[in-house]
């Protein structure tokens, strides 16, 4: 979707989308291919966005408010009458369940509702004047100019459009390239956005950052790098930038969230937010609990309970009935995990569930490792996978100070009882990380909430009302009581 326009694509190369399937062996199979795009489109789909925003005078940028919520309120029309046909995507391209592939269309859906609503208030607050010292101001919001976007693939539209929508509405023109995975979904939408916005507000590229992404950031005309995935890429683009000082980063990036365990812990709640924390979506999520701390005291009792439920868990496809564990879409995935296996075992850690590490196709059975020690490699890498790295404590300062050496602070998972204990803990905690969840598994929403991080997790917060204000700046008339 190219400044209006749903233009054919003539170039040879396709990149073949493989995706989990319906047989028994769960074996990859051929879904569909998307264009394999370069340089030229990456131009064609930049100068769109700049000739758009036209320096902050396009038709899309000096839209009234009123007539850019309109827009936005047939767009998200339209994207609902699509609900089952992109969730039959999130289901056959990424293996999200279905239940949690509804929810993640009905939570963006709601996210796009709810950022209208923002948007309309943050309307109504800048209609009022302030008076300080004699000096009146009349302060609004205005846009940044083009926005390049790029999306996760755990998260095809909710991460996504949390990025996409925000910067759109705010008056902003973008250019937006989907993850390798979790593509084909993004096609039904193509036509809504078409026809909803003017020509050149809304482009959409497919194929390889590298090829896409790094021209575009060279010529220095993307004003916001609006990015959810890991800092390497962000960073890796964000030099390409000839005058990176201008650039305003817009970033959601990985995480290593901890769970604590106190001894007075209530270990059948633990056991099953531990659960869900760390294998909800097979663990690909940058919120995804990727180390347990647990109390020496409790330490085998939670191995044992925790160990039996993972594997009662029911693996199968994405539609079948109960289930949690479904096929990973990346191809490299089960080998990649088996790597990190095979390394924590050679330095002493064993797999505590009977099933954990049996590898399929495409797929690895989620393996509870302990004792993990700082010299594995599964206690370094996000892995965004099914491994539970375990770790004991006799002192609460062993967890604190790992997580103090961390280079990331995203959340964190605390479970026990003693309020006088939880109370002074929370708040150090604080200190580490952006969110403590108290006796409850680690999670983005509800989407009202801020989601950020401290050091390598984030830069910048991607509420509903924090994400409006990311993607514009505060500019004012001023005049003087003379
Ligand atoms: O990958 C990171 C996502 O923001 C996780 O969101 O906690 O709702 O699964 P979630």
């Amino acid at each position: 979707l190219v400044n209006g326009e749903l233009k054919e694509w003539k170039g040879k190369n396709t990149t073949v989308i493989s995706t989990i399937s319906s047989t028994k062996e769960y074996a990859h199979t051929v879904l569909g291919s998307i264009p394999d795009m370069g340089e030229t489109e990456a131009m064609e789909a930049l100068d769109a966005a700049v000739n758009a925003y036209n320096q902050g005078q396009g038709v899309w940028p000096t839209m009234k408010v009123k007539d850019r919520i309109e827009c936005m309120e047939a767009f998200v029309k339209k994207m609902e009458a699509k609900r089952e046909e992109v969730v039959k995507l999130l289901m056959w391209e990424i293996g999200k369940s279905m239940p949690d592939s509804y929810k993640e269309f009905d939570r963006t859906v709601e996210y796009i509702y709810d950022t209208i609503e923002d948007y309309k208030q943050l309307d109504r607050n800048s209609a009022k004047f302030q008076k300080h010292d004699g000096v009146y101001a009349h302060i609004r919001r205005g846009p940044l100019g083009v926005v390049l976007c790029l999306g996760p693939y755990n998260y095809p539209l909710n991460e996504t459009f949390a990025l996409l929508i925000p910067a759109i509405i705010m008056g902003n023109t973008t250019v937006f390239k989907p993850a390798k995975h979790g593509v084909l979904l993004i096609t039904p939408l193509m036509e809504a956005f078409q026809s909803s916005f003017p020509k050149g507000v809304v482009n959409i590229l497919f194929g390889r950052g590298r090829a896409v992404a790094a021209p575009i950031m060279k010529t220095g005309k993307v004003d916001v790098l609006a990015l959810i995935g890991n800092s390497k890429s962000a960073n890796a683009l964000q030099d390409q930038h000839p005058k990176s000082n201008r650039l305003r980063l817009v970033l959601g990036l990985e995480a290593k969230n901890p769970a604590i365990i106190l001894p007075d812990a209530d270990l059948d709640l633990t056991v099953n937010e531990c659960l869900a924390g760390t294998l909800s979506f097979n663990g690909q999520r940058c919120t995804a609990l990727k180390v347990v701390y647990v109390h020496e005291d409790i330490k085998e009792e939670f191995l044992k309970r925790f160990s039996e439920k993972v594997d009662a868990l029911k693996f199968g496809n994405p539609w079948d009935e109960g289930v949690k564990l479904t096929p990973l879409p990346e191809p490299g995935k089960p080998a990649y995990i088996k790597e990190l296996l095979d390394d924590a075992k050679v330095k002493g850690a064993k797999v505590q569930n009977k099933k954990g590490g049996k590898p399929s196709d495409n797929f690895i059975w989620p393996a509870v490792l302990y004792p993990v020690s700082k010299d594995m490699r599964v206690y370094e890498e996000e892995q965004f996978g099914p491994i539970i790295p375990v770790v004991s404590f006799k002192d609460i300062e062993e967890p604190l100070n790992d997580m103090a050496e961390s280079n990331y602070g995203q959340q964190v998972s605390l479970f026990g009882k003693d309020v006088y204990t939880l109370s002074p803990l929370i708040d150090t905690l604080a200190n580490l990380v952006c969110r403590v969840n108290l006796n409850s598994s680690c999670q983005r929403g509800p989407d009202v909430y801020p989601f950020t991080g401290r050091k390598d997790s984030a830069q910048s917060t991607l509420s509903v009302h924090d994400a409006l204000r990311s993607f514009s700046v505060r500019t004012f008339v001023a005049f003087k009581d003379n």
